[in-house]
């Protein structure tokens, strides 16, 4: 049995799909559904039994600690953050509380966990935390990309509160001996992503007849990574990562934020042109700038090509068709998400 945390999440609920499309291990699945939560996107899973859904915040110490210590996992993944960067700007505090403190309860509650395990208990015992490229801060056009060595700087109170929260799982390895290891992913896309996000949001404003909200110049890049290939690097380093280790993993698909606007943008036009015949490009609104803004993000990937034989399935090309399609065949659960619908439903099951 493996544990994850904020499995109602984008990534956490795609790496439950793709867990139980391989494997006939269960899966404890810790979130406390915040806005960003959301069970919907668990309703159509392969072995549906092998996932228990546990509503719990990783703040509450005694809560996790009994949940860690009564379904006794070989392995924690730890997904469970504030996650926007934009939230982040306008109000850090739940940053600090889940992504710090939250992550220190849970490494707490982790070494308490592990110190009473038995030794091939504790050989086969995993902590893997999921971090983000956004920790080793903005790259200039000409510089190579980030590696494992690239030092940190954050600049973003998200991306802040990440290297904090690296930092305290690295401490625990370190000083502990708890069997950590730590990735730094790039810029995910797929289903299930919460339309705040550029890529599900431009989808949405574009069929909803809104303006497509591009900040600043529209060039900056980031390196794009479609979901389910993340999962599967997971998956890789949680069978075969070396303990005390870091990984980045991206997809080498660097891409202006412009182009991936358009490139949206043509996909809608083909599969679901506008009334009018116009291209869904005439709704692009340049707006204000996001402030401290980072210019470009790329992963230079050959660590865990080379040391765990793990390689992107998807080009850019592919997976923003398959994202776009999706979206287009699942406004349901976009509506349910945003429409406040979603939060009158969990007040009604909890
Ligand atoms: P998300 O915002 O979609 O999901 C986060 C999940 O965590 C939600 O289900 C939420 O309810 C849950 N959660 C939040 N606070 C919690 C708390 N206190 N206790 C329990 N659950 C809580 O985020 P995501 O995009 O799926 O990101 C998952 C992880 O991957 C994060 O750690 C993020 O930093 C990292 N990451 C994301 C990306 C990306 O492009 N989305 C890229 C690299 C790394
Ligand atoms: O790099 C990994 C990170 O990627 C993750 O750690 C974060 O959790 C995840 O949110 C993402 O952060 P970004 O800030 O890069 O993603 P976002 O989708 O918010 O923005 C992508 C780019 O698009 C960024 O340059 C800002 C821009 N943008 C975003 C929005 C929401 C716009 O131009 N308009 C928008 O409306």
């Amino acid at each position: 049995m493996i544990l994850i945390t904020g499995g109602a999440g984008f990534i956490g609920s795609n790496f439950i799909h793709t867990w139980l499309e391989q494997f006939d291990e269960s899966i404890i699945n810790i979130d406390s559904l915040t806005y960003a939560g959301n069970l919907h996107s668990l309703e159509i899973l392969n072995k549906k039994e092998l996932h228990k859904f546990i509503l719990a915040d990783i703040n509450h110490f005694e809560q996790i600690s009994q949940i860690i210590n009564t379904y006794k996992p070989r392995a924690i993944i730890h997904f469970a953050a504030e996650s926007h960067v934009d939230r982040s700007i306008h109000n850090p505090q739940n940053f600090i509380n889940t992504n710090i403190i939250g992550t220190f309860n849970l490494l707490e509650v982790s070494k308490q966990y592990y110190n009473n395990l038995d030794e091939k208990q504790k050989d086969n015992f995993r902590f893997i935390h999921i971090s983000t490229d956004e920790v080793y801060g903005s790259l200039s056009l000409n510089e190579p990309p980030f590696t494992e060595q690239t030092p940190y700087a954050p600049n973003s109170p998200y991306s802040a509160s990440k290297a904090a929260s690296d930092h305290l799982v690295r401490s625990y390895y370190h000083t502990y001996g708890l069997p950590c290891i730590i990735t730094h992913c790039s810029n995910n896309y797929g289903c299930y992503q919460f339309p705040e996000k550029l890529i599900p949001l431009v989808i949405f404003n574009a069929l909803n007849n809104k303006n497509i909200p591009i900040y600043g110049d529209g060039l900056n890049i980031r390196d794009w990574l479609h979901v389910e290939d993340h999962c599967q690097a997971i998956i890789n380093i949680l069978a075969q990562g070396k303990i005390g280790e870091v990984y980045n993993i991206g997809g080498c698909n660097e891409k202006t934020n412009l182009e991936v606007v358009n490139t949206i943008c043509n996909i809608l036009d083909k599969l679901q042109p506008r009334a009018d015949k116009k291209s869904y490009a005439e709704q692009i609104n340049f707006i204000k700038d996001r402030l401290g803004h980072d210019k470009r993000y790329a992963i230079d990937n050959n660590k865990i090509q080379n040391e765990l034989n793990w390689a992107p399935q998807y080009n850019f090309e592919s997976g923003i068709y398959k994202t776009v399609d999706w979206y287009l065949n699942n406004q349901e659960w976009v509506n349910n998400v945003i429409s406040g619908e979603y939060q009158n439903w969990l007040n009604i099951q909890y």
